[in-house]
């Protein structure tokens, strides 16, 4: 058995916050961001939480796949962000839907999150352990940026992406993941339990550095185990970091820029969210058709990456 995508969902704050906007709060300019980055706006919460965003995120991809959510068996959610830490933000989206059934854990693996959760799933499905699943990417980064700091509160956003996936025939697709906890200190933020407030801290270049090298290379290596090409791929749904960084994949991976879509101007680096974001996307859009085939591709925090072919 392997896992199908049925259906996608997404949820973000209904506020906008314009580069504008970000260059009366720090020293920068609509013009660096767009340059460095290629983001324009970025939702950010107000009122919105983790798990109020991931519980709509959920409905709205059971709505999409017709299924109910008591036929629900397993519910992931991954998120660095959550407002709750126990129960866990999964336990709460349960009780949102009202998914009785499920299983329900959170992952935290950065904005590989929804990446290593989604092949988790895929992993309990190929052992029988599960029939119908809701995966989710659910963050809410704007409480972990320091809004003073313009090398980092540039770039983020918060929102929620959720797909489910249901067991049936098909032909299994490799799935690649890796961690380097030795690199841990390019991208990490302490947890706020102590007095102090804690903020997302980042080596910017470095984390730059090892997307664009990773990336590709995981890309190569999962195609290699796929017995597949770059040629043989619809799109290449990568965590939406940085338009230079997809930029710089598309050209070591020789591939037009159009097969690596990008919907990260208007939402910015949501982490965890911005797989299932832009899959939502994609598919609302009429852009993905059932027989392409797809990879996604994820990295961030740990250091981590990994990607995953699928057939849509
Ligand atoms: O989700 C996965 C995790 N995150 C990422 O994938 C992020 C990866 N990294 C990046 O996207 C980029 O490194 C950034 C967008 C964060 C920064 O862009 P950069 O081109 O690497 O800039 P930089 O850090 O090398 O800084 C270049 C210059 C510096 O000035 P000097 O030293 O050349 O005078 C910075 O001080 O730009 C300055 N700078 C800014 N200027 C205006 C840094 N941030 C800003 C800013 N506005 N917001």
């Amino acid at each position: 058995m392997i896992g199908k995508i049925t259906g996608t969902g997404s949820c973000v704050p209904e506020r906008i916050v314009e580069n504008q906007e970000i260059a009366k709060w720090v020293e920068t300019s609509d013009a660096w961001i767009r340059e460095r980055t290629g983001v324009l706006r970025r939702h950010i919460a107000d009122g919105e939480t983790t798990v109020s965003m991931a519980a709509i995120a959920a409905k709205r991809a059971l709505n999409n796949a017709g299924v109910d959510a008591k036929e629900i068996d397993l519910l992931i959610v991954a998120t660095l962000s959550s407002n709750i830490i126990v129960p866990s933000t999964a336990c709460e989206v349960q009780k949102e839907i009202h998914a009785e059934r499920a299983v329900c854990f959170d992952l935290n693996a950065a904005c590989t999150g929804f990446l290593f959760a989604y092949n988790t799933v895929q992993a309990y499905i190929s052992a029988g352990m599960c029939e119908k699943a809701l995966v989710i990417g659910a963050e809410t980064l704007s409480d972990m940026t320091d809004w003073t700091d313009r090398s980092t509160c540039i770039l983020f956003g918060d929102g929620a992406g959720a797909v489910v996936v249901e067991a049936g025939e098909g032909d299994f697709y490799p799935m690649i993941m890796h961690s380097n906890g030795k690199k841990g200190h390019a991208l990490f933020c302490r947890s706020s339990l102590g007095k102090q407030r804690e903020y997302i801290q980042m080596d910017g270049q470095e984390v730059f550095k090892f997307a664009v090298r990773k990336v590709p290379e995981v890309i190569s290596e999962v195609l290699r185990s796929a017995q597949l090409t770059v040629n043989d791929i619809d799109f290449f749904v990568l965590h939406q970091a940085n338009q230079r960084i997809v930029q710089a994949v598309a050209k070591r991976l020789k591939t037009e820029i159009s097969r690596i879509p990008m919907n990260l101007m208007e939402y910015g680096n949501t982490s965890s969210a911005s797989i299932p974001l832009l899959l939502d996307e994609l598919h609302r859009g009429g852009r993905l058709k059932r027989g392409q085939i797809i990879v996604l591709a994820g990295f961030g925090g740990g250091l981590s990456w990994g990607a995953s072919v699928l057939k849509w």
